[in-house]
């Protein structure tokens, strides 16, 4: 039985380019909590080396999750929404309006950590300029439909609030990604720190509401959700995929650029309220530590079953220049036929011979690796922008979709 669902997810992660040789993998199967420490506090930085406390597993986030219950038990969340709306480049001050702890949380997280490299973090938004193209179908139709067979994330997306309104839930994830790619993302003047500690504090509340749901109790298989852990699959399922994805398809992808990119990770992924220990320092750990923790979790679920279709249900909204069988078979080009299949991704071969053609032709030429244009690059150019257009601002006019605290969970 071990050596059957090992095998299993070893096909997937080839399949998903997630396996490769053996690397060091960092210690994550580690003992439970030691008695009496909830966590090791979110704030960790500089080089602590190998981790000594608890995994990550048992790690949730010492700073925001009581302040959250406290704000969510107080009923002051509608405020906090309502005032942290004007709050959006990483240089505004505070906005007033706030519980003073509230405030004082924040005042104490929005900044880099000391490690953040300016340099890097600005050749990693050159790079996202550059490559934005491919990001946007990876990170969209690659890592959005993985996130519905990591099952712990798709439990917790589905019974959450925002899980009744995938298009909006959605939009607020493009919101992230679009902030985190942008030039000057992580400068002053950029958004990303605000956006990053705006959803590390909506973990936080789900945090607390989750467990309050009874349709979340009777599937889940843990009782308080969003460990450290599992925002270290979440990163593994965005940006250790995306990054052998680039490398698979031979897009141009000096060291430098690699390095820029993990970079950037890390510190999105620190923002997000993960101690600096357990955060990959180098792709070869950070792959190794997706085939340890990723790659095996990889299941179907009734919501996430749900979830993928509602999420690729959506781009019949609008016309994308596409079928929806063409739609179908891009998610298994980019995702295995397993992942399809579980999903229950209607089959049309004649797209699935034009995705596995045509795409690489794409790039190719978008690469200037082929003088020859294909057929098709008008087709893909507005898939791709139609599938922008709808994410970023629902398929109207406007600009990105605010992130909000949610009050209460999905009803049913
Ligand atoms: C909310 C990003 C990890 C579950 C959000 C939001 C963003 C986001 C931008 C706010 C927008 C919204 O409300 O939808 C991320 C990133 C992650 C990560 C970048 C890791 C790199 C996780 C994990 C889980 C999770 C591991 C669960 C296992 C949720 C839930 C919500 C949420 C339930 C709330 C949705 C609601 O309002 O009801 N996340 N997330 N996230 N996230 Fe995450």
């Amino acid at each position: 039985m071990e050596n059957l669902s090992r095998r299993k997810a070893l096909t997937l992660g080839v399949a998903l380019g997630l396996a490769g040789a053996a690397a060091p993998v960092p210690v994550w199967a580690s003992a439970g909590p030691a008695a009496g420490t909830a966590g090791t506090g979110a704030l960790t930085e500089a080089g602590a080396g190998a981790a000594a406390g608890p995994g990550p597993e048992w790690i949730w986030d010492d700073a925001a999750d009581p302040l959250m219950a406290r704000m969510i038990e107080g009923g002051h969340v509608p405020a906090i929404n309502r005032a942290w709306e004007s709050w959006v480049n990483n240089n505004d001050p505070i906005p007033g309006g706030l519980p003073s702890d509230f405030a004082a949380y924040l005042t104490q997280v929005n900044r880099l950590p000391s490690w953040a490299d300016q340099t890097k973090l600005a050749r990693a938004a050159d790079f996202n300029r550059r490559r934005d193209t491919y990001l946007f179908m990876l990170y969209g139709l690659g890592s959005g439909i993985m996130s519905t067979v990591i099952p712990r994330e798709a439990k917790s997306v589905y019974w959450s609030a925002g899980g009744a309104d995938m298009q909006d839930r959605a939009a607020k994830t493009f919101t992230f990604g679009y902030d985190l790619s942008e030039l000057g993302a992580f400068k002053p003047t950029g958004q990303f720190v605000v956006t990053a500690n705006k959803t590390r504090v909506v973990h936080a509340a789900v945090r607390h509401l989750l467990p309050q749901s009874p349709h979340w109790k009777a599937v889940a298989d843990e009782s308080i959700p969003i460990s450290a852990a599992d925002i270290l699959v979440t990163f593994h399922s965005l940006g250790t995929y995306v990054h052998q994805k680039l490398l698979e398809w031979r897009i141009p992808y000096p060291a430098a650029d690699q390095e820029a990119f993990l970079h950037m990770w890390q510190v999105a992924v620190h923002l997000l309220g993960v101690p600096y220990e357990h955060i990959p320092k180098t792709w070869a750990e950070a792959l190794a530590q997706s085939r340890q923790v990723l790659t095996p979790v990889l299941s179907p679920s009734t919501e996430g079953i749900r979830l993928a279709e509602d999420l690729l249900g959506l781009t019949a909204q609008v016309d994308l220049g596409v079928t929806r069988g063409f739609l179908n078979e891009f998610v298994r080009y980019v995702l295995s036929d397993q992942v399809g299949d579980w999903l229950g991704l209607r089959r049309d071969y004649a797209a699935a011979a034009l995705v596995r053609t045509a795409w690489p032709a794409f790039i190719l030429f978008r690469e200037g690796l082929s003088p020859v244009m294909p057929s098709t690059f008008y087709m893909f150019d507005q898939f791709i922008r139609a599938l922008a257009m709808l994410f970023l601002n629902k398929g109207s006019s406007g600009t990105t979709t605010p992130i909000t605290i949610p009050t209460g969970n999905r009803p049913g």
